[in-house]
């Protein structure tokens, strides 16, 4: 696995790959950007990544533009060595790990998210956070230039907000959902998980609960928004809640759930710590 820090470096290796005499035409990339603390969900993307590409890219870039002041960038878990061995066993080709000054200079062009679909939901209570992931990320594609991107189903409204951006920007990476990875007991997994306690995380498990709840209703055929909004908001008791919303895949309020076309998505804190997670029906 070559390891690189230098964006410019890795757009001359790229274009040295796919000028390599062995391959007919360009090699199709497959790339998995990621804040490192890498977990069994960063794995799957990287897995999905191999299965449908020549070579695979994975970013690791603790990205400072999408904290905002007072969040847990300082706190943010870096595991770097442990990152680094898992990319390697996982079969990536070419890690890229550049520093905070490899990306940014002090005077940046900066790319703004939609004024309704970026500051719904997490960008309601993070204003300027999707800024900096589609900033952030409109840089690492224009750096990897990738055949594919993957990204998980948990960051619902980060995915959305990134298809986005490639149609609306014209890009030509094509931008592949891979599910969320759960432990056995249903706990959606985020490097965030390791800021919960032990009792944090027995509180955690009401998340994917109202979840599994909500799709129970909707097997028996409830299908109404704000009955299953109530039921979810029951189950998860005293936490503190963000939102539980009912919506279409273009992220649009839903009054009943459409079968193929919803996602239900939940954001609390338990702790001192936000989680999200969402089922697609
Ligand atoms: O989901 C993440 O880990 C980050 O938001 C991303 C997409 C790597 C951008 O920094």
């Amino acid at each position: 696995m070559k390891i690189i820090s230098c964006p410019l470096e890795l757009k001359e290796y790229l274009k040295g790959e796919n000028n390599s005499t062995s391959f007919q035409g360009n090699r199709t990339i497959g790339f998995v950007p990621t804040m490192g603390a890498l977990h069994q969900g960063h794995i799957s993307l990287i897995k999905k990544a191999k299965e449908q590409n020549e070579l695979v890219v994975v970013s690791i870039f603790l990205n400072p533009t999408q904290f905002l002041k007072g969040e847990d960038l300082d706190k943010y878990p870096k595991r770097d060595e442990a990152d680094k061995q898992i990319c390697k066993l996982s079969g990536v080709d070419i890690l890229f790990f550049p520093h905070v000054a490899d990306m940014y200079t002090n005077d940046e062009v900066t790319l703004c998210a939609p004024k309704v679909r970026g500051y719904v939901l997490e960008g309601n209570s993070r204003p300027s956070h999707f800024n900096g992931v589609l900033t952030v990320v409109m840089k690492l594609l224009n750096i990897v230039t990738p055949t594919r991107a993957y990204f998980g189903k948990k960051d619902a409204q980060q995915l959305n907000l990134i298809s986005l951006m490639v149609k609306q920007l014209f890009m030509s990476t094509q931008i592949i959902p891979v599910d969320t990875v759960r432990e056995s007991d249903g706990l959606a997994l985020s490097s965030r998980n390791a800021y919960l306690s032990p009792n944090d995380r027995e509180e955690a498990l009401k998340i994917s609960s109202s979840l599994r709840q909500a799709s129970a209703m909707v097997v028996k055929n409830i299908l109404d928004s704000k009955e299953i909004i109530k039921e979810m908001r029951n189950t998860l008791g005293d936490l503190e809640v963000f939102y539980v919303e009912v919506l279409n895949r273009d992220f649009e309020q839903l009054s009943h759930v459409e079968i193929g076309n919803t996602i239900i998505l939940v954001e609390v804190r338990v702790g001192t710590t936000r989680l999200l997670d969402n089922i697609w029906l």
